[in-house]
């Protein structure tokens, strides 16, 4: 997470039209908070670019945080890019990053279809969502995709996945937030 993300949080999140929705979507599941990491449920904030799905991703792990529940924000793009090299080093086994990233309470996958990657990256992938539905464990996922362009990106056995765990995705309309600002 960079200062921009850390310093997210719902309050600083500026209400507009089309985002309603997502605003309360985060406010309850964090009210539900409990009962959510029992029953292993996550959310799925879905829309175009500059909508704020980071910043409410970002801004749910903050919270959890700050009830030191351990969260973590995980930017897949970047996993997807350094899980091989992770593999590479001597230090940070795969197997290593894989447990780090099984071990939080809630798992935030931000920015999922941002990019096309190798299907050995996928299958880390796979390992990693798929261990975290075994074990109930729930992630929270940001994306411009709905769930065909997901399975485009990532096969359907990762998307059925997510969809399980999250249900229908909360989807955020308007104007991005960086062109109503100028
Ligand atoms: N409703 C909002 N209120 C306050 N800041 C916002 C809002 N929506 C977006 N931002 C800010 O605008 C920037 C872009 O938002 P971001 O969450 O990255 O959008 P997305 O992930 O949907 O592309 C971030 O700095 C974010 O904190
Ligand atoms: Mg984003």
């Amino acid at each position: 997470m960079g200062p921009r993300q850390l310093e997210a949080t719902l309050d600083n999140y500026e209400l507009f039209e089309g985002i309603l929705t997502g605003l309360s979507a985060a406010r309850t599941y964090l009210e539900q908070w409990e009962e959510n990491e029992k029953r292993g449920r996550g959310l799925i904030f879905q829309g175009e670019v500059g909508l704020g799905k980071t910043h409410l991703v970002a801004a749910i792990v903050n919270e959890l945080q700050r009830r030191l529940i351990f969260s973590y924000f995980l930017s897949v793009p970047l996993f997807l890019e350094r899980v091989r090299d992770s593999f590479d080093e001597e230090n940070t086994s795969e197997g290593k990053v894989m447990r780090t990233l099984a071990a939080p309470k809630l798992l935030a996958l931000n920015d999922m279809g941002a990019e096309k990657s190798s299907e050995w990256a996928i299958e880390r992938l796979y390992q990693l969502i798929d261990d975290r539905y075994n074990y109930r464990s729930p992630v929270l996922v940001a994306t411009n995709l709905d769930a065909r362009g997901l399975a485009n990106v990532y096969g359907s056995r990762i998307v059925d996945r997510l969809y399980e765990m999250c249900g229908a995705p909360i989807r955020l309309e308007g104007d991005s937030y960086r062109k109503r600002r100028k």
